[in-house]
């Protein structure tokens, strides 16, 4: 010891004994807090005179480097065994199998979509799509159902500020593919439509159609009856009973609606399909003479057929869902598959 100051040793020595954070930081206001030994050193120094206070000055600071370097040194070895102590705590063994990570699922509705896809473009059918905000005239005049007529009221439509129509269906896009095409056509056109429904368990503002539309000559109600067949039976794996019962629908002549034997309980009765046995599933018909000549086709010429299917109803028919909304809520649960 100097002129009574600690020694730089002796300051070492007691910085490198501190057991731990807590002690270390005790160690630091002993020796550099506010009210630490350097300050109180520091205020020695007032009386004395310049010569020795310049001296004297010199030798406090070398404490206090001495205090700073202790502490500097043992926080980073105790900083050091920490992180030795994390690691050991998790050990990672290398060479152990990487674990799996969970996989995202595609949607159901994506599921069917892509195999009545595949199964049309099979059939030489192309995909044709159309804007989901459409004109009163795709969506309405040309499938001959005119202004202030009562059969536009089945459609519960949603109008936007400049009359604009959230699609209705996606018929809309019969009548853009017979204007953009020349027959023979083959087109399915997929696609989100919009009604004003007040959403249950059977109903939702936004659901997805399916569109089938086919011009050629001597087309007749068997190819239709066919189509849609062979249509069930792809996408519910077996064949069910179906059939036509006649229904009316603006753009269509004769319109029908094709009725499938009721998946949940094969055709006895059951609440789903209200005792009858059949589930309604897919709309269609012959495309109305009005609506080949809506879009400049000769009707004499040029006939064809349409369909328009619901597509969650198939999607919940074959999982097993009985809820539309469990399609666009986010916690679809799988309950049974047929
Ligand atoms: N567009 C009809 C609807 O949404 C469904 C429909 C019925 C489409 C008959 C058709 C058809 O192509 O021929 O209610």
């Amino acid at each position: 010891m100097q002129s009574g100051l600690p020694s730089a040793d002796a300051i070492r020595d007691e910085g490198a004994a501190c057991p731990d954070h807590a002690a270390l930081e005790e160690f630091r206001l002993k020796w550099l807090g506010k009210k630490g030994e350097v300050t109180a050193l520091m205020k020695t120094l007032g009386p004395l005179a310049p010569e020795l206070r310049a001296e004297r000055g010199a030798a406090i600071n070398a404490v206090k480097d001495a205090a700073v370097t202790a502490f500097e040194a043992r926080r980073a070895e105790l900083d050091r065994q920490a992180e030795d102590a994390a690691l050991q705590a998790g050990w990672v063994d290398v060479t152990a199998p990487a674990r799996g990570r969970p996989l995202g699922k595609l949607h159901p509705i994506t599921v069917l979509l892509e195999e009545v896809i595949d199964h049309f473009t099979g059939l030489g059918f192309e995909v044709a799509s159309g804007p989901e905000i459409e004109d009163e005239f795709h969506n309405f005049d040309a499938l001959n159902i005119p202004k202030d007529h009562p059969a536009r009221d089945v459609w519960d439509t949603f109008y936007t500020d400049r009359r604009e129509i959230p699609r209705t269906h996606t018929s809309s896009v019969q009548i853009r593919a017979m204007q953009t095409r020349k027959p023979p056509i083959r087109v399915i056109s997929p696609g989100r439509v919009f009604r004003n429904e007040t959403i249950d368990a059977t109903h939702h503002a936004s659901f997805n159609q399916v569109e089938g539309l086919l011009v050629d000559r001597h087309v007749t109600v068997a190819h239709l009856k066919h189509t849609l067949e062979t249509l069930v039976q792809k996408l519910m794996g077996r064949k069910l009973e179906t059939r036509f019962r006649p229904a009316f629908y603006p753009f269509v002549e004769p319109g029908l609606d094709l009725d499938v034997q009721c998946v949940f309980c094969g055709g006895v009765g059951c609440s789903i399909c209200k005792g009858s046995g059949y589930i309604e599933l897919i709309p269609g018909g012959l495309v109305h003479p009005k609506v080949l000549a809506s879009c400049g086709l000769d009707p004499d010429e040029w006939q064809g057929f349409a369909f328009g299917m619901g597509f969650d109803r198939m999607v919940m028919m074959r999982y097993g869902i009985d809820d539309i909304r469990r399609l666009y809520d986010g916690r679809l649960q799988l309950v049974r598959q047929f």
